[in-house]
């Protein structure tokens, strides 16, 4: 492998794949297919995926770019059946309390279309739930290590998670229990990681509906100069 010293540090040799633009065009249009079939999945098949897959979607999350390169994120899998009833009863708890008397009514009309409520039996029917964690410091042998930019980094690391569940023929629900500090109780975690998603990840119920909504054009989401 070609190196090279930049600044005192070593440098290798990007592999260009040197495509034409013919081919960008196939690539990006067949990405973009792929991606237009993907939707949040709140009905689960219990089947267990194969833990390989599981770890190589976490590892696709985890090559996401980072502030400094500190990946500031911690990926949890729950498959226990127990732990997922904890964490199922802790979100409704919170969930209950949300839709009753925490969210404004604005957010709770929002929120009619996609037909959700404070229930989330996904929450123990998924095979497995994938926790992520972002990392407020790093420790280096109790040694605090500064985290550039960690919600943006965990937030892209998320999307490449989103995707790679989706692109292995799998489905996923972008969750967010408010308040959600009950999963770092339940899954011991340190107190410099906070939770920042929960995601049930399994395959689909077979015959599941979902909220016949639409995205916003590209004309409305798209400035060019
Ligand atoms: C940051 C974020 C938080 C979300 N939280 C929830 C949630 O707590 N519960 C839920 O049912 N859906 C949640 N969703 C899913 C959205 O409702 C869903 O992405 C949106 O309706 C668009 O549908 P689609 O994902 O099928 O395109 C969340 C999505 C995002 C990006």
């Amino acid at each position: 492998m070609e190196k090279k010293e930049i600044q005192g540090y070593p440098h290798i040799l990007y592999r260009a794949s040197n495509l034409s633009d013919g081919q960008i065009l196939e690539n990006s249009d067949t990405f973009l297919q792929n991606m237009l079939q993907r939707r949040s999945i709140r009905e689960f098949d219990r089947q267990a995926i194969p833990h390989e897959v599981l770890r190589n979607i976490i590892q696709t999350a985890a090559s996401a770019p980072s502030g400094a390169n500190k990946q500031p994120w911690t990926f949890c899998i729950v498959s226990d059946p127990t732990i997922k009833r904890q964490i199922r009863i802790a979100a409704e708890e919170e969930e209950k309390l949300s839709y009753e008397s925490r969210m404004s009514e604005t957010w709770i009309q929002d929120l009619k279309p996609l037909g959700t409520d404070w229930k989330k039996p996904f929450l123990e029917e998924a095979p497995h739930l994938i926790v992520v964690f972002k990392q407020s410091y790093g420790l280096d042998k109790n040694q605090k290590v500064q985290h550039y930019y960690v919600n943006e980094s965990v937030g892209i690391a998320c999307g490449f998670l989103i995707a790679a569940i989706h692109q292995a023929g799998l489905v996923t629900l972008t969750h967010t229990p408010s308040p959600m500090n009950f999963l770092s109780k339940i899954l011991n975690r340190p107190s410099h990681e906070k939770p920042f998603l929960l995601l049930p990840v399994g395959r689909p119920l077979s015959k599941t509906y979902v909220p016949d909504i639409t995205k916003k054009s590209l004309n409305e989401v798209l400035i060019e100069y």
